[in-house]
């Protein structure tokens, strides 16, 4: 696909792979915008990248995300790509409830509802131009879980599935879907409940980044990018040794 050009939405924008995603998206000369939960994020996201345009927006909530295509259709009636990227990673303990500190459904809300939603709401205006695209970010943990984060996981693994369907549904549409895949990547999420060394052993996001927009310039529509690729093809082998003992 041409990534110039294009008025993109990045759900989750503001930190890591979804920011350094704008950050580049930006640089090959489109119009982006970002959304998050956090206002102050997303303004020093956009005080850094003059031209970023920024909102904010919990799209686990049903309401917000309404709010958001009203304003979207009002100001970027040229929206032809959405990046379904915002996600939130909790340790679900089903044998210790009280160390279950955050609600599944929050988790599910925002990795599996947001996306398909959003992927409705949007999908008129996505119609409406010559070339769009739906990229939904799963993870390499979507295909073969880490068990302390068994929703998160379950949550891609459903995001999986969904993106499969909908591309098989918009296959004859102007309307390509990607699944982006990621590997274990330095940003914020999960890394305070991860040992430093595993921190250690993860992929720089500009490095992931990198991958991903090649990807998507090379029309790449399973795009497992890193050790992910590993993930995706030797799942029931890396169960055992990911969750030995
Ligand atoms: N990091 C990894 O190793 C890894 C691996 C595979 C896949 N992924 C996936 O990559 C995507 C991006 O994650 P990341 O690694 O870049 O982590 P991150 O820096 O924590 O980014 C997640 C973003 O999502 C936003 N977000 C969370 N809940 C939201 C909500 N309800 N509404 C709107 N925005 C929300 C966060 O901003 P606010 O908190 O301000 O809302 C944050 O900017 C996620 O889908 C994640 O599952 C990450």
């Amino acid at each position: 696909m041409q990534l110039t050009g294009n008025t993109i939405l990045i759900t989750g924008g503001a930190t890591g792979i979804g920011l350094v995603l704008a950050q580049e998206l930006l640089k090959l000369g489109n119009e982006v915008i970002i959304c998050g939960r956090r206002r102050n994020r997303l303004e020093e996201a956009r005080a850094a990248n003059p031209g970023l345009h920024i909102r904010v927006c919990d799209v686990s909530d049903h309401m917000a995300r309404t709010s958001l295509l009203s304003w979207l259709e009002d100001n970027f009636p040229s929206l032809n790509i959405l990046i379904n990227n915002a996600g939130v990673q909790h340790l679900y303990d089903f044998r210790n409830s009280t160390s279950n500190r955050a609600l599944p459904e929050e988790e599910i809300a925002t990795n599996l509802g947001a996306p398909i939603h959003l992927t409705t709401l949007l999908l008129p205006l996505l119609e409406r131009q010559a070339v769009a695209v739906i990229a939904n970010v799963s993870s390499g943990l979507g295909f073969t879980p880490l068990a302390q984060v068994p929703v998160y996981c379950a949550t891609k693994a459903a995001l999986h599935s969904l993106t499969l369907s909908l591309r098989h549904q918009l296959r004859d549409t102007n309307i390509s879907v990607f699944e982006i895949i990621p590997p274990l990547v330095t940003s914020e999420l999960g890394s305070e409940h991860r040992p430093e060394e595993v921190n250690k052993s993860a992929m720089p996001t500009e490095d992931a980044v990198s991958e991903i927009i090649a990807g998507l310039e090379n029309d790449t529509l399973e795009l497992a990018i890193g050790r992910a690729k590993n993930l995706v093809s030797k799942r029931e082998e890396l169960f055992s040794l990911m969750n030995a003992g």
